[in-house]
């Protein structure tokens, strides 16, 4: 009697877990091997509304962003490769990995902390971009943990970068954790820890045409960015140390601007086109709290995007380098038909430690760098 009690209850169990995993709202495949040899895998992240969000391991990043538009119809907003190769070609333009260990500049390649200096690659003429060469952030392979947990679901991966990995000091341990509710939020939380004084600034690399991706233009999208400030750069595109006034310039996105309309004033600029760190208004707003950051829209479809994140800076990037590669389903990926909107602290920190009004970005051993983005899709009528 007991013993079929005990089967009985095993057999239920089963059935559940097999309910369960016919329902489960994260699945998992293989995603090939890096160039190295180690192998890569993608998570698949559904909400009730069937909303989907396709992380890969290789960078923790993310590939696909299937959204509905004001008539319901699903399409992948973001950039990205059908396979390996394209992750590891030239044609990837960092798109959508989780971007370090420093974002974004850093001047000269170098950076004195604690009267001690420190040599990075300079992979973008004089300066170090991105987390550097080989073995930045977005090309080694984090390991990816699924969960679903109080009505929310998503992936945390996490990687240790070694001391002196890329030329920055401090083994660091890291986590970036992707979760996407039934609002069609999806957020991003990064948190770091490292045994040695060392600087940090974490980012996700997404590129975003909410026509959907490989729609061949970016102009026609309304933007606006809470910024009454922005971080000027010099000829090479590094932070001047000044803030100054978006005011009266094409960089005004203060109410919804059509991203088309002035970007042509800037094309003979260093930047050539977009390509600026704006200062969040934050008001009153305390550390670690959410503020709206930008806001994208686009009136064809009626997708739109909320920015909001804890970091003061966001760094606006107009996909001036784009060429019109191909990436997923053959789709091309032309001039300008894209942007990035990646929250941040301002670029090139590390030379800016104690210039007013600057942002703070070193990670001491005992403490913890914590970021959040959210990225919440919604529709206009
Ligand atoms: C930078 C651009 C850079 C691009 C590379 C952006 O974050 O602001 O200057 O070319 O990343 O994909």
């Amino acid at each position: 009697m007991r013993r079929f009690a005990l089967q009985s209850l095993l057999f239920i169990a089963s059935l559940g877990m097999i309910a369960s995993a016919a329902f489960a709202k994260v699945t998992e495949t293989d995603f090939g091997k890096t160039k190295d040899g180690v192998p890569a895998k993608v998570f698949e992240v559904t909400n009730k509304n069937g909303m989907k969000v396709r992380l890969l391991s290789r960078g923790a990043t993310l590939i696909g962003v299937d959204v509905p538009d004001r008539d319901g119809k699903l399409a992948d907003v973001v950039f990205g490769f059908d396979d390996m190769a394209g992750y590891e070609s030239k044609a990837n333009g960092y798109f959508g990995c989780t971007t370090g260990r420093y974002a974004n500049r850093i001047a000269k390649a170098k950076f004195t902390l604690d009267g001690k200096e420190y040599k990075l690659f300079a992979n973008d003429g004089p300066n170090h971009l991105h987390g550097g060469d080989g073995e930045s952030l977005d090309k080694v392979v984090w390991d990816g943990t699924p969960f679903e947990k109080d009505g929310v679901s998503g992936v945390e991966f996490a990687y240790t970068s070694p001391d002196g990995q890329e030329g920055y000091p401090g083994k660091q341990e890291m986590k970036v954790t992707f979760t996407l509710n039934d609002k069609n939020e999806l957020t991003i939380d990064y948190s770091a820890k490292s045994d040695k004084p060392t600087v940090i600034n974490l980012t996700n690399h997404a590129y975003f045409n909410l026509g959907g991706a490989g729609s061949p233009t970016i102009n026609d999208h309304l933007l606006t960015l809470n910024a009454d400030r922005y971080t000027p750069v010099d000829e090479t595109l590094i932070t001047t140390g000044k803030l100054a006034p978006v005011d009266g310039t094409p960089l005004d996105f203060r109410t919804p601007t059509a991203i088309g309309k002035r970007v042509d004033q800037l094309t003979k600029t260093s930047t050539l086109g977009y390509d600026h760190n704006f200062v969040i208004n934050r008001g009153d707003a305390k550390q670690g709290e959410l503020v709206e950051a930008a806001r994208l829209v686009d009136p064809q479809s009626g997708r739109t995007l909320t920015v909001m994140t804890d970091q003061p800076g966001i760094q606006f990037y107009g996909g001036n380098f784009l060429k019109g590669d191909k990436g997923k389903g053959g789709k091309s990926y032309p001039y300008r038909s894209a942007c990035a909107l990646e929250t941040q602290v301002f670029p090139d920190s590390p030379n800016k430690q104690g210039v007013e009004g600057w942002t703070d970005c070193v990670l001491r051993p005992g403490e913890e760098y914590t970021h959040t983005c959210v990225y919440a899709f919604g529709v206009e009528k």
